[in-house]
């Protein structure tokens, strides 16, 4: 099928996405509310989702490997979770006071993550990693938080640089841009070259272990260690963004796999069950900048919560999740399992032309174009990413597949062998039509 043939039958199934789309775009930016969600000609409107399913409203069904931008490692609509929700509905979802599942999900997170030893719960990974650049920048009295090219930690100020390639300015509108330093990603040579060079105002290094949005890439051990070591005798913060990988591969954070000690660790996605959630967990003695009882406001980090911050609905979601995930022993290692299996097949049916990035439930086949292999969002760009979201798109439009198009996918509980092997198919009968390799 050619490109404009798959937009073809893309119009045709989705009618009511087309009109619907109309009006959104006449009322909202872009027509979406994350720039991401977007995809040409235009994104299909959501009825619904269940299991690992989700239905547009032209009852189109796909089975989604985009899975609420990876938060949802149950799939849509989990039971335990479901009641959870539902149960808290009846007692109100909004109350803005302190409510008991918010002690009971910090409980839940501090018994696996050993660094939240204070937590302060936001409404989304943004605000969660803006304040904790805050909180360094207040604890150590320096202003210059390094970042990797290619690293997304939301749509902060604070960090809002270097995310796609060419690596460079991002927005107009981000004040102090000069205060971000970016670095290149699983290169500690280049990195401790830049690093040296602001060593003297460094507040923090951020990092996520395995760059999300940046291609799937997971970190090398060494690289982090090495940035780590260098935050620390910096007298900086090292802070782990854990947003995507947090309670994605294991029971708890990505990073006692790697033998790290974080300052700060950032989590969101997964541990809000699919309702919106950020959270901020760190050493008592860091988190404390933000305690209001003890500093004066010339002393003190200023950082929220907001008005949603640690609903009960969010709580009560997330730690049905946390709950869910736990009882079953077996779920990790099946959505390894599951995951190896996507990636190799996927490079099986391109036969060469795809390197698949990941790890554990997630991954990404990157076209390659002369290049061993893709070790940083450098080389993921080098890849032909409009090759992907064609892909992506065309499974979209034939095969009833859902990845956000140029996006990696997530496998989650409700993913069968069965799922991975459409995929597989769907993989070989695009790859039959590249032609010749080049
Ligand atoms: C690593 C990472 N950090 C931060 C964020 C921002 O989280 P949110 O979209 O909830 O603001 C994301 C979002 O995808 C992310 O992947």
């Amino acid at each position: 099928m050619s490109y404009r043939a798959a937009v073809a039958a893309y119009r045709k199934k989705t009618p009511n996405s087309r009109r619907l789309h109309a009006e959104s775009a006449r009322l909202h930016v872009n027509g979406v509310h994350h720039n991401i969600r977007h995809f040409d000609p235009y994104p299909f409107v959501t009825r619904s989702a269940r299991a690992q399913r989700i239905t547009d409203v032209d009852a189109n069904a796909y089975t989604d490997y985009w899975m609420g931008h990876w938060s949802l490692i149950l799939g849509h609509r989990p039971t335990r979770v479901k009641s959870a929700i539902e149960s808290q509905l009846g007692r109100g979802w909004m109350h803005g006071t302190v409510s008991e599942p918010s002690i009971r999900l910090s409980q839940e997170i501090a018994k696996s993550v050993r660094a939240a030893q204070k937590i302060r719960y936001v409404s989304s990974g943004t605000e969660a990693v803006m304040y904790a650049a805050r909180i360094a920048r207040t604890y150590t009295k320096k202003k210059t938080v390094v970042k990797v090219d290619g690293g997304w930690h939301g749509y902060a100020s604070d960090l809002l640089k270097t995310v796609n390639w060419p690596f460079g300015s991002e927005s107009r509108g981000v004040p102090n841009e000069k205060n971000i330093v970016s670095i290149p990603y699983n290169d500690l040579g280049g990195a401790l070259d830049i690093l040296q060079k602001v060593q003297k105002d460094l507040a923090c290094i951020v990092v996520e272990p395995l760059l999300g949005g940046g291609g799937c890439i997971p970190a090398e051990q060494d690289y982090l260690r090495g940035l780590e070591e260098f935050a620390s005798k910096s007298g900086a913060l090292f802070i782990l963004d854990e947003i995507v990988t947090g309670f994605r591969f294991r029971y708890g954070c990505m990073y006692p796999m790697m033998r790290l000690d974080p300052d700060i660790v950032t989590l969101g996605k997964i541990i809000g069950g699919g309702m919106p959630i950020g959270a901020m967990c760190g050493r008592s003695e860091v988190m404390g900048v933000a305690d209001t009882s003890r500093f004066s406001k010339s002393e003190r980090s200023y950082v929220g919560g907001g008005t949603f911050s640690a609903n009960p609905a969010s709580m009560s979601a997330g730690l049905a999740t946390l709950q869910t995930i736990k009882s079953q022993k077996a779920l990790y290692p099946r959505l390894e399992r599951l995951g190896g299996e996507a990636r190799n097949s996927l490079e099986r049916a391109f036969d060469g032309r795809v390197t698949a990035t990941g790890a554990g439930s997630l991954f990404m086949p990157h076209f390659v174009r002369n290049m061993d292999g893709v070790t940083s969002p450098a080389d993921a760009s080098r890849c032909d990413t409009g090759l992907l979201s064609r892909f992506h798109f065309e499974m979209i439009a034939r095969d009833g597949i859902f990845f956000l198009p140029g996006k990696l996918g997530a496998v989650s509980a409700a993913h069968t062998r069965a799922d991975i092997g459409r995929l597989t198919e769907a993989a070989e009968r695009f790859s039959s039509t590249l032609g010749a390799r080049a």
